[in-house]
């Protein structure tokens, strides 16, 4: 159901000329086994950079309920202005809900909140990226049990769908886009996969 409202919603995001690109479709990726675990480190050193990336480690938090602002955009690091807590729900649902501010149009006006046709929330706990090391959150990521019981292709076609992924690189206003695109994001999942998600020691 939640799948199927979220598909809605883009597809309503798609009537309304919002800077939000359809989904990516996910190619088939290199064999098992066909990637040398070289190349497999290569691949992650390249998703490290994005998910790493202010785009995406603002709302991956982990335990903290506390959104970031970091990026050139921002100046300096710091938490969310306006003491925003996202609580349990992750979704602010406790005090001030995120889709307050960060429902409707992405704007390009600077400062504006970031806004997807889409729930905004902080990622899992589990998945805690901000700050972190590339050997830490390339664990995590090859972890079924921390990251949704998902395998590297499961990964690959989360992102695909995901709304907040397009938006990461179309963040509006004077944001810096996540590195790369997310074509080659997932490109380089399929990679990392098929070399057997090999992380740095
Ligand atoms: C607005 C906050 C937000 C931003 C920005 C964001 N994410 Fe997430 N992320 C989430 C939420 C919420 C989930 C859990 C949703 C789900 O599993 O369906 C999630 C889950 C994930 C997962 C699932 C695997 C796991 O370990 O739980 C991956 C992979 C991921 N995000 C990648 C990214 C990448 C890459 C970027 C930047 C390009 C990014 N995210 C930016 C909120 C965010
Ligand atoms: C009162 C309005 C308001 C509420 C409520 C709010 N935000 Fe924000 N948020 C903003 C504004 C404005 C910005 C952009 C500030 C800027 O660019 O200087 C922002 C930026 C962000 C960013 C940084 C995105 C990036 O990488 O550029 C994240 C992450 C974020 N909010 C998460 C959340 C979460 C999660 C919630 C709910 C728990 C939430 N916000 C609730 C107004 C709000």
């Amino acid at each position: 159901m939640k799948r199927f409202l979220s598909k809605a919603l883009l597809a309503v995001g798609l009537c309304l000329p919002l800077p939000v690109s359809a989904e990516v479709a996910v190619p088939a990726g290199p064999a098992i086994g066909t990637v040398s675990r070289e190349q497999g480190l290569e691949a992650w050193e390249r998703m490290f950079a994005v998910v790493s990336h202010p785009r995406c480690a603002n709302c991956h938090v982990g335990p903290s309920d506390r959104p970031m602002w970091s990026g050139e955009s921002y100046g300096r690091t710091r938490p969310h202005g306006m003491n925003i807590r996202a609580g349990d729900s992750r979704i602010g649902a406790e005090t001030l809900p995120c889709a307050t501010c960060h429902l409707g149009e992405n704007s390009n006006v600077p400062h504006s909140p970031p806004a997807v046709p889409d729930d905004w929330r902080l990622a899992p706990v589990e998945a805690h990226w901000f700050g972190q090391s590339a050997q830490t959150i390339c664990n995590q990521l090859r972890d079924p049990e921390l990251n949704g019981d998902r395998d590297y292709t499961e990964i690959a076609e989360h992102l695909g769908h995901d709304v907040i992924l397009h938006w990461a690189w179309e963040p509006g206003g004077n944001r810096e886009p996540a590195p790369g695109t997310l074509a080659a994001h997932i490109e380089d999942i399929l990679h990392w996969g098929a070399a057997g998600m090999p992380c740095p020691e």
